[in-house]
């Protein structure tokens, strides 16, 4: 009899095995037991054969069951009032149209690769489509469908979405999960969550034998997680014939991943967009009708130059120039050596920096219009929507709450604040949402028919030559270009304004650079180590583009450095406790060492802090208050961390006293920024307890501020400044970039001279050109250094430390230099100890 056990069953199945026959060695084939047998429930242990047969039955009928329930429930709602007009909208959607031929081809097949542009319905849709065909075919119950989101905020509305378009509350059969927040219960069947969290759960779960599909969605995006999924489920399809895998791309380039899986077959959903005009910076310039001579006037005082291009623009000539010059600019090559003509054009259109008053005068122009509809505006990060944000509010109309609702929208605002952008304006009032490239693709503002795009997006890069990463504001690619201005086409025809001419789109890279080209590898070397998966070169060999050799060999040496692998790349026990923490490798092992010093209060503050972003804020105008705060906070301790930490502790005291408004008022602190911070502290400690970690006494010596710094040098090395009094300057120096600068937010940029001889930094940017900033930092003393600071070398001769790339020199007296190393290896001993057993009480012992 052939009888199709589904995951779930088997796992039982195995698992009941293990505990029960395996020790008897004996297996009896026999099925022929009555199911519902109450009398012989007891028999189970004594009569194993029986017992499996049982299970076998027992399990089926049950899912056989909750099947008829999903297909009855799902029933009744599509044939409500309600959900038939949810129905009808859906079957309105292109991806409807293909819903039997999706079907039908992953049926036959392992894998498969869809695209179609955005909002077309390829992530509301064909998890449904999946889901649904599964009840129909009985197995509703089994089936564990997952798809993953680059972006937390993604994973939650659309969740949010497909719940309501199944007349569920979230949490039911459809759920998420991102970190620190999920809604999902036994019923759930249809699983929306971060690709972080599936890389997750791979360590547990290799096999992903609970799951049976799995939906990759934005590949085009190219992120590191997602490039790191295909390279694991490319490996785990061979093992797992029954998994199914669904790419979903906003693009039409398909052609490249379909390659990867050896020619999976690719299904494209016709477009559904509305036309959308599009206006590039010359056309802005007409469009909006200004007098020209008016903006003439703004050009003596410096500002909005672009206007005056306009005239410029008219002749043919010129816009050869703008060519030429977009050219020059993109790539950004040195001005200097241009024709002086093209060079004086160049400045009427500064690539470099964004136009808050062309943007201002074109939102103005587009509130007098009739047209209705949302405005969806591109700004390059936070700080220029909160730049842009405060200028607009002093506009007489855009400021104007009863005609404009200002909103903006990015990746490190809370889920509640964001919801907000996703609320129809009320009737007369126009909204405008200033956004990150988050609202490119993967969040879908339902009412927008007009995009301003300013061509930029912050992209964190990373130079694997000086091993420095950065954060730009670049030139987004053709497809990004794209992508945006169909967002303005969704409900209606609508209109796309982008701030730069046409010769300058035509001078974009096609398409963006993929992630892993482009980040620090280090926390995904971790991740491919704790997954016990090939050797970290061969398996990011593997990757549709790999990476370059030396950002590999940097990773690898940095988790060498931090002690989180051996001198033959295996995982140490620091190592396999990193690689279970929910945070960036380094402040992992603050945390670690923070509760093995018994430091944890101070550990979990700095960590969250630095997870999270600055909590010191104020608006651009008045940046310098917000660094008095922290310099009051620091007080005379030279640390931004020890500042973060005072602060943080101000807070949930103020807090406690239902101040907490007026304290954050007062001293230029984020609220919600504090708040994401209790939230991962919470989040850190569970993962510590988890780990075994003793939590019991874990702040006995908070207070004691040296260990504090040393915990902080223990997480934050080897990023390492030294520090030397110059007669009038303090010159910082790294030992890869020579002499860097020191951020004037830091307290320690503050100083007039040196109290401490090394400064650890959190921040090491490569900004515009070839400086190197390095900012967030902490004074530290030699031996603290000594002490704490990255590995010692057995042998090594008193006065160095084996950093990244080398030795680090020390001037100090041999003999204590001697003693302090001593201390040092007894030290590593005990830490060595506690990793291998945290519950181990190894305090008592020479503490
Ligand atoms: O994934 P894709 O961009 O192809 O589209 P989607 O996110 O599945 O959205 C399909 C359609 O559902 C959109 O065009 C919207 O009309 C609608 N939708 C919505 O109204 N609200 C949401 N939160 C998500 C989608
Ligand atoms: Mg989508």
């Amino acid at each position: 009899r052939v009888v199709v056990i589904s995951p779930q069953v088997r796992k039982n199945v195995d698992s009941f095995l293990q505990k029960h026959l395996m020790q008897k060695k004996e297996y009896s084939n026999d099925d022929s037991d009555e199911v519902g047998d109450s009398d012989k429930e007891n028999d189970e242990n004594t009569v194993p054969g029986r017992g499996i047969a049982r299970m076998v039955k027992n399990e089926e009928n049950s899912l056989r069951r909750t099947n008829f329930r999903m297909e009855i429930r799902q029933r009744s709602w599509q044939e409500s009032p309600e959900g038939e007009k949810v129905l009808s909208f859906r079957k309105t959607l292109p991806a409807y149209k293909v819903r039997e031929t999706l079907l039908e081809v992953l049926s036959n097949h392992q894998v498969m690769v869809v695209s179609g542009e955005t909002g077309c319905g390829k992530t509301t849709q064909l998890p449904q489509f999946i889901l649904e065909s599964e009840i129909a075919a009985g197995r509703g119950a089994d089936c564990r469908i997952i798809c993953t989101q680059p972006r937390r905020i993604s994973a939650i509305s659309v969740a949010e979405r497909v719940a309501a378009e199944r007349g569920e509350k979230i949490g039911e059969t459809v759920g998420y999960q991102i970190r620190m927040d999920s809604q999902r219960s036994r019923d759930t069947r249809l699983l929306f969550c971060t690709s972080g969290i599936l890389l997750r759960w791979l360590m547990s779960d290799s096999e992903l034998m609970e799951v049976t599909h799995v939906l990759v969605d934005e590949i085009h995006e190219r992120g590191m997680y997602e490039d790191f999924l295909l390279i694991v489920l490319k490996n785990l399809l061979s093992r797992r014939p029954d998994l199914k895998v669904v790419f979903m791309s906003a693009t039409l380039n398909a052609e490249m991943f379909s390659l990867y899986f050896d020619g999976a077959p690719m299904l494209h959903i016709p477009g559904f967009t509305h036309p959308v005009q599009s206006f590039f910076l010359e056309d802005v310039l007409q469009e909006t009708g200004h007098d020209l001579t008016a903006t003439n006037q703004i050009d003596d005082y410096g500002h909005d130059k672009s206007w005056k291009m306009e005239r410029q623009l008219r002749s043919k000539s010129h816009k050869n120039q703008v060519t030429a010059v977009a050219h020059a600019a993109l790539a950004q090559q040195d001005y200097s050596e241009l024709p002086s003509r093209v060079r004086d054009s160049l400045q009427l259109w500064n690539p470099e920096s964004l136009n808050f008053n062309l943007i201002e005068k074109l939102l103005a122009h587009i509130c007098e219009q009739d047209k209705e509809g949302a405005v969806l505006v591109f700004m390059t990060g936070v700080e220029d929507i909160s730049a842009l944000l405060d200028q607009l509010k002093k506009h007489p109309v855009l400021g104007d709450s009863k005609k404009v609702m200002l909103l903006a929208s990015h990746g490190s605002m809370g889920t509640p604040e964001q919801k907000v952008i996703f609320n129809p304006a009320p009737p007369g009032v126009r909204k405008i949402v200033l956004a990150t490239n988050m609202a490119e693709t993967s969040i879908t503002i339902n009412d927008v028919v007009f995009v301003v795009d300013c061509g930029k997006a912050k992209e964190s890069s990373y130079d694997a030559l000086n091993n420095t990463p950065c954060l730009l504001a670049r030139w987004i690619s053709q497809a990004s270009v794209r992508q945006r201005r169909g967002r303005a086409g969704r409900v209606k025809p609508g209109v796309a304004y982008h701030l730069y001419p046409r010769a300058a789109y035509d001078a974009l890279e096609q398409y963006q650079q993929p992630e892993l080209l482009r980040t620090p590898l280090h926390a995904i070397c971790l991740t491919i180590k704790s997954l016990g998966l090939d050797s970290i070169e061969e398996f990011l060999g593997k990757a549709l583009q790999p990476p370059e050799e030396r950002a590999v060999h940097n990773a690898v040496q940095l988790l060498k450095t931090i002690g989180a692998l051996d001198d033959h790349e295996a995982l140490t026990d620091l190592g396999r406790h990193l690689s279970m923490l929910s945070v960036e490798p380094k402040l992992g092992k603050m945390l670690i060492m923070g509760s093995i010093f018994r430091c944890l209060e101070p550990a979990l503050t700095i960590a969250a802090g630095l997870s999270v972003r600055d909590p010191f804020i104020a608006p651009a105008e008045k940046k310098e208050l917000a660094d008095e705060s922290r310099l009051k906070f620091s007080g005379e301790d030279c640390s931004d961390h020890l500042a973060l930490v005072r602060a943080f502790k101000a807070w949930m005291k103020a807090q406690r006293q239902g101040k907490a408004g007026e304290y954050c008022w007062k001293n230029f602190l984020s609220t919600q920024t504090l708040q994401s911070m209790r939230q991962l502290r919470r989040q850190f400690l569970g993962n510590l307890s988890e780990a075994g970690f003793d939590m019991i006494s874990s702040d006995e010596f908070s207070q004691d501020l040296d260990l504090v710094r040393g915990v902080i040098c223990t997480g934050l090395f080897p990023g390492v400044a030294s520090a030397v009094q110059k007669t009038r300057s303090i010159i910082i120096k790294t030992k890869n970039d020579g002499q860097v600068n020191l951020h004037q937010s830091s307290v320690n940029g503050r100083e007039q001279r040196i109290r401490y001889p090394w400064l650890v930094f959190s921040e090491k940017v490569k900004t515009s050109g070839s400086s190197v900033n390095i900012r967030n930092t902490t004074g530290i003393s030699d031996s603290i250094l000594l002490l704490f600071g990255g590995e010692l070398r057995r042998g090594c001769e008193p006065g160095y430390l084996l950093m990244e790339d080398g030795y680090l020199e020390f001037f100090m007296d041999p003999e204590l230099a001697t003693m302090i190393l001593r201390l040092r290896e007894e030290l590593d001993e005990l830490i060595q100890r506690k990793l291998e057993h945290p519950k181990l009480d190894v305090h008592g012992e020479g503490n």
